[in-house]
């Protein structure tokens, strides 16, 4: 079963594990430990100091953490601001679900879902797609992507 709590700071270790873990996956070069251990470090100052639409979550999958959810919710939209799932646990229909999860709220609350995905993450790109997310402008870095509630 796929489940979210809010995160508190006794997260921290985990959501320093997931981060690295997946920083890891994209650059095999990064020492993970280190990473780990300056994600430790520097996780507490956020705490208190995001938006106050946002809500981090911690994803849980059969009760164990397996990942990391931002999401912001606007009065005219949601912007899914983070969603990382730890290389162990991907590819398992995690992120379909929480991913569902947003477009049906969206649609029930008749706002669209924003979210930016880099350009260089083509298949987190794919998988958007293939739920219904569209392009919605870029940057030099990203690209915007939009479910529209009416679509
Ligand atoms: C992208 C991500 C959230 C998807 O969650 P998931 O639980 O693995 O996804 P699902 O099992 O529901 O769906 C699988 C699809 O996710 C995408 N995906 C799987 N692993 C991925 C990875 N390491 N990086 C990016 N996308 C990935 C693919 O589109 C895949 O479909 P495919 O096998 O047909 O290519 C998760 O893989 C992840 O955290 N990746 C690393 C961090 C990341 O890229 N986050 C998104 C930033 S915008």
């Amino acid at each position: 079963m796929i489940s979210l709590r809010t995160a508190t700071h006794d997260d921290i270790p985990t959501l320093a594990n997931v981060l690295a873990a997946v920083q890891a996956q994209t650059d095999p070069s990064i020492d993970v430990e280190k990473a780990r251990q300056s994600m430790i470090e520097s996780i507490p100052e956020y705490f208190g100091k995001d938006e106050p639409e946002s809500l981090l979550s911690i994803v849980e999958l059969d009760g164990e953490p397996v990942g990391r959810l931002r999401v912001v919710r606007f009065e005219d939209r949601i912007f899914l601001g983070g969603i990382q799932i730890h290389p162990d646990f991907q590819n398992r229909g995690v992120g379909t679900h929480l991913i569902a999860a947003l477009i049906k709220e969206c649609r029930a609350a008749g706002k669209p879902l924003q979210l930016d995905v880099e350009r260089t993450n083509t298949r987190a790109r794919q998988l958007y797609e293939r739920l219904g997310l569209r392009h919605n402008g870029e940057s030099e870095t990203d690209i915007h992507l939009q479910f529209s509630p009416t679509a």
